[in-house]
């Protein structure tokens, strides 16, 4: 890809700056409610990425929808915002993508998502993506659970996490141990499965032999039927939620 090419990040927060930074090598330049670059932003980039939070997007739109030009690639990542809706803001000159990231990207792990379209700078958006993870194209209408299970999945995790360091705590380890044992076991998981491509649930069954103690704690995950059903209704709301900020 052109190292010319001349990108532009409206919002330098926790996710536009993580997409900045692995996209440094095109010099994005990069806006935020203090410096407000916005309408040098609009002005000179030939790719916007649109990362201000949801509730400001249209105060952007209202401040740069005149200076927007034919065929000029207007990226927003912002959760529930549909690419109906983001025309109605921003008007039909930009051709919109709509992104859903994570926060993975911060490693060179990201998971992002990139909604189908036709307009033809989907693909290079899919290219500079890439440079901070894996990227996948998915119809708009699924962007509400991917939103759910990627976009806000890293804090799911983390959230096991502080559980499983707290319970290791309790029995008798350090906390900073017990966390640290926790991470690296979750990142040991993530990546055999990755590099096994084995089945989860075989996976499962090759920790968890009968009568030993992993299938011993298991049966607690298992008795009350209420772990699978508690993170599912937790992206259920997640979901519901990225579907109500779009109206
Ligand atoms: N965080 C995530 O894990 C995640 C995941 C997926 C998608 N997203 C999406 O990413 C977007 C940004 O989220 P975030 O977590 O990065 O939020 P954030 O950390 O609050 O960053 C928002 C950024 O927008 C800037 N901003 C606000 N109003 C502006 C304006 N009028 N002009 C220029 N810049 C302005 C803020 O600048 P100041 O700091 O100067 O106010 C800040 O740099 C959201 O739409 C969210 O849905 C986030």
């Amino acid at each position: 890809m052109a190292a010319v090419l001349k990108l532009g990040f409206i919002g330098g927060g926790e996710m536009g700056g993580a997409l900045a930074h692995a996209m440094r090598k095109f010099r994005p330049l990069v806006s935020t409610s203090r410096n407000n670059r916005n309408l040098e932003i609009v002005r000179k980039c030939d790719i916007v990425f649109l990362c201000v939070r949801p509730r400001d997007i249209a105060a952007v739109a209202a401040q740069v929808k005149g200076e927007l030009k034919e065929g000029q690639t207007l990226v927003s990542i912002a959760a529930g915002q549909s690419v109906a809706k983001l025309r109605r803001l921003f008007g039909r000159k930009a051709r919109i993508v709509r992104v859903m990231p994570n926060l993975g990207v911060k490693a060179g792990l990201g998971m992002c998502a990139v909604a189908k379209t036709a307009a033809p700078s989907a693909g290079r958006v899919c290219e500079l993506l890439s440079l901070c993870g894996k990227v996948a194209v998915i119809p708009e209408k699924d962007f509400d659970a991917f939103t759910a299970v990627a976009g806000s999945g890293p804090a799911y995790f983390a959230y096991m996490l502080a559980a499983m360091g707290r319970g290791g705590a309790k029995l008798g380890l350090k906390p900073a141990d017990s966390a640290r044992f926790a991470l690296q076991t979750m990142l040991g998981t993530a990546k055999y499965l990755e590099a096994s491509q084995a089945s989860v649930d075989k996976f499962i069954d090759q920790v968890a032999t009968p009568g030993g103690t992993t299938a011993a704690g298991q049966t607690a995950l298992d008795e009350s039927g209420r772990f699978a059903e508690i993170v599912e209704e937790c992206l259920a709301r997640c979901a519901a939620r990225s579907k109500e900020l779009g109206r």
